[in-house]
């Protein structure tokens, strides 16, 4: 399937699978109500949780939200990537009541990804794209994990090769005190470079809406920060290990990046090996590390 054929299905309202450097988006028009309650179904997704819209042009992530000072200049410094800005919503018919979770605000986003930026580009709307898994489950980054979590909803899906980030994208609001809502590979310290201190997180109310508690979880539970794994449990390594159970490895060298990259497809592949648990090697914070572990935690149930 070529980004023709998914501009086309897009146009017609239909769903697509949009690769990104992040992760696999579940894609369709942010304009039509119609479309956007599709990906709703498909993801059996709470109408609470809004999407993010996917621009392939700052004027027309313009044109959507409002952009102050602050927005320019992080949309200038980080796009098109793995950043997300929540902004007021200004067009709220490009990105409409459904697609917003019937918030004021809108989050937009530009992917770094050729394919993807070709179709965004190849359209006059925006595109909501939450990832493309079931609503609770690990996100894709391979178009055919896309295909095995919601293939059967989508008109066309658009191989991109493995997504080269892995995690989601970085969530920064920008309505009032900036605040980083979800970690991903654009860290804190590199979102106060640019525009000065955030605020401090505290009460879950001012995070994205969507962050509940069990999310990207396999199928199996999982435990994290395990030095030792316990007999029979597939083990996550980072790094060397010695267990003689089944293990995947998400960095031999220990690099965060790469670990990042491998994340959920290594949840998947442990996944497929039934195992009574997933045990996870402790990833260091550093980098994309926070969003690693934001990740691991919420997959094991850990964060309210
Ligand atoms: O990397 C990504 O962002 C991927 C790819 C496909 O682009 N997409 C993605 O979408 O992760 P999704 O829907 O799985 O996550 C969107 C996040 C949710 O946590 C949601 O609550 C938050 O963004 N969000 C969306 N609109 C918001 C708003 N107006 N205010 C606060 N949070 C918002
Ligand atoms: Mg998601």
């Amino acid at each position: 399937m070529s980004t023709a054929d998914a501009i086309r299905a897009l146009t017609a309202g239909n769903l697509i699978h949009l690769p990104t450097e992040t992760v696999y988006g579940l894609g369709a028009r942010a304009d039509d109500p119609a479309a956007v309650i599709k990906v709703f179904e498909a993801k059996g997704r709470p109408r609470f949780n809004p999407l993010i819209v996917h621009v392939g042009t700052l004027e027309q992530a313009e044109a959507i939200g409002a952009f102050d000072d602050r927005a320019r200049v992080l949309a200038k410094a980080f796009w098109p990537g793995p950043l997300t800005l929540v902004v007021p919503a200004k067009d709220t018919n490009a990105a409409c009541d459904l697609a917003r979770a019937g918030l004021d605000s809108v989050a937009l986003r530009m992917p770094a990804h050729p394919q993807a930026l070709e179709v965004l580009k190849g359209v006059a709307f925006g595109v909501v794209a939450p990832s493309a898994n079931r609503s609770g489950r690990p996100s894709p980054t391979t178009a055919a994990d896309a295909a095995d979590e919601t293939g059967a909803f989508v008109d066309v899906t658009l191989d991109g090769g493995a997504c080269p980030v892995g995690v989601e994208s970085t969530v920064v609001s920008l309505l009032g005190d900036a605040r980083y809502l979800r970690a991903g590979a654009v860290t804190r310290a590199q979102v106060e470079a640019v525009i000065g201190p955030l605020a401090a997180d505290e009460a879950e109310g001012h995070r994205s809406p969507g962050r509940l508690s069990l999310h990207y979880a396999p199928d199996a539970p999982v435990r994290i920060n395990v030095e030792n794994p316990s007999p029979g449990s597939a083990y996550l390594a980072f790094g060397p290990v010695t267990y003689d159970g089944p293990v995947v490895q998400l960095s031999g060298a220990r690099d965060v990046n790469e670990a990042a990259a491998r994340l959920f497809s290594a949840l998947r592949a442990a996944d497929k090996l039934y195992p009574p648990v997933i045990e996870v090697a402790p990833i260091p914070q550093d980098g994309i590390g926070e969003a690693i572990n934001d990740r691991l935690k919420r997959a094991a149930g850990f964060v309210g």
